[in-house]
């Protein structure tokens, strides 16, 4: 085997633990330097993990002698944070969404181009079981012709860390769109091979989150609120995708909705279709024998997707793969919620260029 790849994660917080736990089980992968800004999280993880190499600043982190880094920050740290690591020649797994933008997203592709680096965006859903089916599927053309899918996200009360990071748009870049919406949006376009969003006609919405305590919920991801803080993004949003004029996509990602919850992603293609991401198993809606038929597939997990995801990088730093979600693709996800926000606010639709 090739030698250990030697990698950083920057960001000990929610994901960075979920990154470390993945290269953990990879073979020929070594945790060898960490960071973070609180040194108590730092000097906890760096002793559960075995690691002596540990920087609260990220830029020392980057002189240390390792391949490659996990970018585990929040996102408005993601162009800076990925840039030096590229400057300093890392490969870097960059968490989603890649950037607050398109334009910091291409800065960032521009970057990995520049110094011949792997940049791998963490779209992780895209290796979730079903997910990679289904894509084996389109590939065989077991579809036919897709020409419209159905992406929905509802959490009837899950807006994260109210008044935090989450809910400020100056630190997130927007609410459940570019936190949720950016898993499904890719997902979608990955499993269909629909990597051509054209225009984008959208409206978000604003019901629940900004009266901060008026709020009503039972559980809270990376609550408790903070009452003094800030909650200045949608918790709603619908809309339509144009993938020039041979396929579409409608939307509906919520952080907090009155209606059930619900998660799909649908394909419908003249041959069959689908839906991934389901509460039920997956099911092929097709014909069989003359007749309509629903199939309903068995398969085996095919494993853990950030474990899957760390492997492909892994394999991409080594030269023999490439990136698990390239920075292209990235860039095009983020040009497509560009849209979104832009649509909604001028009440327009946005052709994407
Ligand atoms: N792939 C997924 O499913 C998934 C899930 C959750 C979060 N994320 C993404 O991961 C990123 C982090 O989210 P999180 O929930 O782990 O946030 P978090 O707040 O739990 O963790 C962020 C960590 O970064 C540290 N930090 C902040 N500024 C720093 C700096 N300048 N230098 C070093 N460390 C610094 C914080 O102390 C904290 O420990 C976000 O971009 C988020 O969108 C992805």
């Amino acid at each position: 085997m090739s030698k250990e790849l030697k990698v950083g994660i920057i960001g000990m917080g929610a994901i960075g633990k979920v990154h470390a736990d993945a290269y953990q089980n990879v073979e020929g992968i070594e945790i060898a330097a960490l960071c973070d800004a609180l040194p108590d999280r730092l000097r906890e993880h760096g002793e559960r993990l075995g690691v002596a190499a540990r920087f609260t600043d990220y830029r020392e982190l980057l002189k240390s002698d390792i391949d490659a880094v996990s970018i585990c920050v929040g996102n408005a740290l993601h162009r800076e944070v990925s840039i030096a690591a590229l400057e300093t020649g890392k490969h870097i797994l960059l968490e989603k969404p890649m950037a607050m933008n398109a334009a910091e997203a291409t800065d960032i592709k521009e970057a990995g181009e520049r110094y011949g680096k792997v940049v791998q965006v963490g779209m992780v859903r895209r290796q979730a079981t079903e997910a990679q089916i289904v894509r084996g599927m389109v590939e065989r053309g077991l579809f036919g012709d897709i020409y419209h899918m159905r992406t929905v996200l509802i959490r009837r009360r899950g807006i994260p860390g109210l008044g935090g990071w989450f809910t400020t748009r100056a630190e997130s870049g927007g609410g459940p769109m570019i936190d949720l919406g950016v898993h499904y949006f890719d997902a979608a376009m990955y499993v269909s091979g629909l990597w051509n969003p054209t225009h984008v006609s959208a409206k978000t919405y604003a019901k629940f989150g900004r009266d901060m305590r008026s709020y009503r919920y039972t559980s809270m991801w990376a609550g408790p609120p903070k009452f003094d803080g800030v909650s200045d993004v949608e918790d709603y949003s619908t809309g339509f995708i144009r993938f020039g004029d041979k396929a579409t996509m409608s939307f509906e990602i919520a952080w907090a909705a009155n209606t059930c919850e619900e998660s799909f992603i649908e394909i419908l293609g003249d041959k069959a279709g689908t839906r991934i991401f389901g509460s039920t198993p997956m099911t092929l809606w097709t014909e069989h024998d003359d007749r309509p038929a629903d199939i309903t597939h068995k398969y085996a997990d095919l494993g853990k997707p950030f474990h899957a995801q760390a492997r492909k990088f892994a394999a991409a730093c080594r030269g023999e793969e490439k990136p698990a979600a390239t920075a292209a693709e990235g860039v095009t996800v983020m040009k497509t919620i560009d849209a979104v926000y832009a649509s909604s606010e001028s009440n327009r639709e946005i052709e994407i260029s």
